[in-house]
């Protein structure tokens, strides 16, 4: 029960990775707010998690819904605790082929949205500084991804949003952790869920692969042998928002089997 009593929202949760996290969490003694543009799957994602975890609809590429999120928190518990920014949407096109529209979408979720739901977060956790006798004011954890780390030839806008997102971890870390805010990332590799089932079908397309067969050859090419599940991304979640990571700033952690070594 290492974070215990502690408040946390997670972005994108209704689902996958983030979904994970929410149950950890929960299990781990947290008040958890999943908070989805799935408001139905964000409900019935809280009831299955059950504990002290309910979900609300939340759309991060809207500032009015990002205060909304942040004061109903703030309302319902008092404070927040921890942010962790999951929400986050992928594509892909070969360059010649990327369209504004979809470079305008990612960039809404991945970044522009991750940047201001951090900077509210943030806001809230200066206003309830410290707590007394130490420790941390607050823990925000972002979602990058082995994306981030290098480009792929038919990931531009992806793989740029994620580097961003790695770029913006580092700046707002060092910006706030004179005020007790721990800033973060997590860059998984490939995680076996629905996300994934939608990628395998779009590079199917532009690669002429079976459905189901760059999943198996992503898979088969991590050196640990297999995609994570979600599950095994949620345990650095929880290390992350813990008090033994109060000295962890602007960090990116790789957990990807061993995709990547920076
Ligand atoms: N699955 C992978 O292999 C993988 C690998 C590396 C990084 N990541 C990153 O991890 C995070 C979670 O990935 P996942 O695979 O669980 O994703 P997912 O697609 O399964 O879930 C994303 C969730 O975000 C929600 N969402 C989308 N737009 C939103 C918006 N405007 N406002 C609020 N919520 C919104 C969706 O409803 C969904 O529930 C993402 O940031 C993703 O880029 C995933």
């Amino acid at each position: 029960m290492v974070l215990e009593g502690k408040v946390a929202v997670v972005t994108g949760a209704a689902r996958g990775i983030g979904r994970a996290i929410a149950e950890r969490y929960t299990r781990e003694g947290a008040r958890v707010v999943i908070a989805d543009l799935n408001e139905a799957g964000a409900q019935s994602a809280a009831g299955e998690i059950g504990g002290d975890c309910v979900g609300i609809a939340f759309d991060v590429t809207r500032q009015e819904s990002i205060d909304a999120l942040i004061a109903s928190v703030v309302q319902r518990y008092g404070r927040l605790d921890i942010l962790v920014n999951n929400a986050g949407l992928f594509d892909l096109a070969p360059t010649v082929e990327i369209s504004r529209e979809s470079y305008r979408r990612l960039y809404a979720v991945n970044v522009e949205g991750l940047l201001f739901t951090l900077q509210a977060a943030a806001k809230q956790m200066i206003a309830q500084g410290r707590p007394e006798g130490g420790g941390c004011a607050g823990k925000i954890i972002n979602f990058a991804s082995q994306a981030g780390r290098r480009g792929e030839p038919l990931v531009a806008v992806y793989c740029s949003s994620k580097a961003a997102v790695i770029s913006l971890t580092q700046s707002t870390g060092l910006d706030l952790i004179k005020y007790g805010i721990n800033v973060n990332a997590i860059a998984p590799g490939v995680v076996d869920n629905e996300h994934w089932e939608h990628v395998d079908s779009m590079f199917a397309k532009y690669e002429g692969l079976q459905p189901g067969e760059k999943k198996r050859a992503v898979g088969a090419a991590v050196p640990f042998g297999r995609m994570a599940r979600p599950e095994e991304i949620a345990g650095l979640a929880v290390f992350l928002a813990s008090p033994d990571a109060d000295y962890i700033v602007s960090q990116t952690y790789n957990i990807d089997g061993g995709n990547w070594m920076s």
